[in-house]
This record gives structure tokens, sequence and C-alpha cells, in this order.
């Protein structure tokens, strides 16, 4: 099979050749590739996402311009970032080719970039030696897992990826938009005709403002305590972590109050709340059930929980998974909104945001290649899951109770 793209004019020069041909004989990109007129970098590939409710999409027309400016190649599935209101001719614009179905551009591309992990229809899109930079999950999804394994895919995921400090930076633009959100989310369920117990966030003079109790101050808590003080709450975040309750009350200054969390202080502080907000991580852990099935019936009827932390299991004893369709449900007159995907519900802002933070890692796996990319940043490194029939990854290993191998092991690298 051949494929002609038709590159920028200055990319076909012969740097560019020597170069592809040595990435397509290094095993480092995609093996088994179809034949590529050798005239650009590396292809990458755009496919729309199918996930039920999913319009995000994997890179904005901004990105396909970096990226042909660069001299790469993006090939775009017609209609994939329509969800987050990109048409098809700002990508043309951009530099990329259009292609009509799925299953071209992931027969086309040496890199696939997404949001959502590959779901059924797209598993046997996935071809050895691809490259795919996504959002994966794989711990609880085995059959994921065994299809990325199988195929010899190559598996970055967004949410093992690392930077300097050990932070997450491809799941933080998530949370501050689930952060954001969740006050937006709450002072909405709160009035009256959406079933809350109808009481105005910023209260009135005269009338005091709602108490919003934020359990966990870190991405989510923080995001959710700037827009809640901001429509005039009374605010209060509760962490185990002194330093962070210390770093908060530097950046809030008397515009909230803190709370070292125990028991009694989460038992109180909610018996008093019109508005709680999950945002507990215990990193690669469940969440802990902080809120207990007890404790609920002392919080004020038709007050409103938002349990952002869902995602890991939530933090109140009373939280089951809900979508954008079917939202809340109650318990003991307690409103419950856990959605698992909140940032779906905002594509365009949630596009641009996740995208900020993936496109230098993309700009840079297209420029250096895989391998050299991954030796040059470590963070980058413990994004890797599956290499060449290999899991990569030691929780999902773990999670799975499948052979784990170092990647250093798979690449005879030294440790
Ligand atoms: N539902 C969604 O759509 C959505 C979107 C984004 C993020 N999330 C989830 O939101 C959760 C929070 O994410 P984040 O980025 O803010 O994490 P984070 O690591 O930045 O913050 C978590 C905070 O919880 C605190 N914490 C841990 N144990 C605690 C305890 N026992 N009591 C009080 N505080 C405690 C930590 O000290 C930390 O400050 C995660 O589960 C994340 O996956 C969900």
């Amino acid at each position: 099979m051949r494929i002609s793209l038709n590159a920028p004019k200055r990319d076909s020069n012969a740097g560019f050749a020597s170069r592809r041909r040595r990435l397509q004989n290094s095993k480092l990109w995609a093996r088994n590739l179809p034949e590529v007129e050798i005239n650009t970098k590396v292809i990458v590939g755009l496919p729309k996402e199918i996930k039920d409710n999913e319009y995000r999409v994997g890179l904005v027309p901004a990105g396909v311009r970096a990226l042909t400016d660069a001299g790469h190649k993006t090939i775009v599935e017609r209609g994939a970032g329509s969800g987050s209101g990109f048409e098809d001719a700002l990508y043309e614009r951009a530099g990329a080719t259009i292609l009509d179905s799925a299953d071209e551009v992931w027969q086309g591309a040496e890199m696939i970039v997404k949001v959502k992990e590959p779901i059924k229809p797209e598993y046997e899109r996935m071809r050895e030696g691809q490259l795919l930079f996504t959002y994966l999950h794989l711990a609880p999804d085995k059959d994921l897992t065994r299809q990325l394994l199988d195929r010899k895919v190559t598996g970055i995921a967004y949410e093992t990826v690392t930077d300097r400090r050990g932070a997450l930076p491809l799941l933080t633009p998530m949370s501050e938009v689930a952060g954001r959100m969740a006050v937006q989310v709450g002072a909405q369920y709160l009035e009256k005709m959406n079933g809350g117990r109808g009481v105005l966030l910023g209260g009135v003079p005269g009338v005091p403002a709602a108490n919003v109790v934020i359990i966990g101050g870190g991405v989510v808590g923080t995001n959710a305590a700037k827009i809640a003080v901001g429509m005039g709450a009374q605010v209060t975040i509760i962490d185990n972590n002194m330093d962070r309750l210390r770093e908060l009350d530097d950046i809030f200054l008397a515009s909230i109050s803190t709370l070292a969390s125990s028991a009694y202080a989460i038992h109180d502080a909610i018996s008093r709340a019109d508005l709680i907000i999950g945002a507990v991580l215990v990193p690669g852990a469940a969440a802990p059930q902080l809120v207990t099935r007890g404790m609920l019936k002392d919080v004020p009827k038709g007050a409103v929980i938002v349990d952002v932390a869902v995602d890991q299991g939530g933090c109140i004893e009373t939280t089951h998974a809900t979508t954008h369709s079917d939202p809340t449900y109650y318990v003991d007159g307690v409103l419950h909104y856990c959605v698992a995907n909140m940032p779906g519900a905002v594509p365009r802002t949630s596009t641009f945001a996740l995208t900020n933070a993936t496109l230098p890692y993309v700009l840079t796996l297209a420029k250096r290649g895989f391998m050299e990319a991954i030796t040059k940043d470590n963070g980058l490194k413990e994004g890797v899951n599956t290499y060449a029939g290999k899991l990569t990854y030691e929780a999902v290993a773990a999670a799975q109770e499948l052979e784990y191998t170092p990647l250093n092991e798979t690449l005879g690298l030294a440790k």
C-alpha cells in the first residue's frame, strides 16, 4: 500500500528522508507500517472520539499548525473536532489532510493522538509498533490491556506521565476544569427547581452566604475554592496535609477557613454545609470514604454533594458514578452529583486545556522519535504502559496480576 501525503515544500530534503528511513528501520517507531513516501517526518493521526458523550479531541488546529510547521503531517478524521467547535476547514487551513474514515486515519498514522482510551470498535484498528498517546486507565481494563499487548502497540498513558516535581501534568488540566465546574454545578443544583435547598451561593446583604465545604485541597479543591470565593460563598477547605493547608492559607488569606482532616472535623463541617465538594486523592489507591452514611443524616436536607473523586470510587460512602445524561440522585434527602467525566460537559474548554498540556509532548515525540524522547525525559518514560507486547507499568501489572517488564529491560537499556 502506498500513501501519498503532501508535506510542506520545505520538508522535502534529504535530511528528513534519511531520518525517516532511520525511524522506519529503527524498530522504535511503528513496525509494519504501510510504505509511505519519504517526504515528511512523522505522520500523526487524529481520530474522532467515539466513546459515549465524548466531544473532546486530541489536537486543536493550533496543534496541527505547530506539527505542520515542524514538517510533520497530520491526518484528521472528518468531523473529529466538531464536538469541540473545530470544523474540518480549520484543520485543513492548519495543514492537515482530512480523511473520511477512522480506518484510514489509524492505518496511515505512525502516532495516534486521542483523548479517551480506545474502545472495542477501535481495537482492530491498532497496529503493531503504532504509538498511541492518550488517556488509557489500564488498571481496571483487562480487555484493552490485552489488545495493546497482543497488537504490540506502544501505549503512552496521559495519566501516568510525570513532571520534574513528580506531579501529573496531563491530569492537572482536567482537575482544574472539574474543580471549577464543581461549584458551577453545585450552585445550579442548590436552586429549588433543580432539587436543592434553594440557597444562593453568595447570599445577599442581610442574608448569609452559602457554606461550601471542600474535602481535599489539591488541584480540584483549590480550583473549586477560587470559584466559590469568587461567588461570595463561605468556604472551608479540609486536608490532611498541613503544608498544603499552609499554602492555601497563604493563597486565600482570610477568604477561606482551613481545617485539618479528621472524622470529627469533617462531620462538624458538613453538618452546616450547603454544598460539599469531594476532592480527595490518594495516588494509586481508592479514595478514602471520609463522609460516612451515618454522617449524612446530619447534613441539611436539600444540600448538594459534588463528589469529584468519584473516578477513584468517591470520598463519600454513598457515592456511585453517574453520567451526564442522568447525573444526580438523593440519599437521606441530600442531592448527590457524581459524574465521572465532568470535563466532558465543557469539551471546548477541556480540549484547549488538555491540548495545552499534551502538545509539547506530541511535538517532542514527533521531533525526536519515541526512543530519544523517552530517554531524554524520564517523566514521559513513566507514561509508557505497553511496549512491544510487554506490560511496562508496574501498577497496571499488579492490578491485573500480569507480568511486569521494566521498560529499560525491554529496550535493552541500562537501569
Ligand atoms: N469526576 C471527574 O470528572 C474528575 C475530573 C478530574 C479529576 N478528578 C478526580 O478528582 C480527585 C482529586 O484530584 P486532584 O487533581 O485534585 O488531586 P490532588 O492530588 O491535587 O489533591 C488531592 C488532595 O487530597 C488530599 N487528601 C488526601 N487524603 C486526604 C484525607 N484523608 N483527608 C483530606 N484530604 C486528603 C491531599 O492531601 C491532596 O491535597 C481525583 O480522584 C481525580 O481523579 C475527577
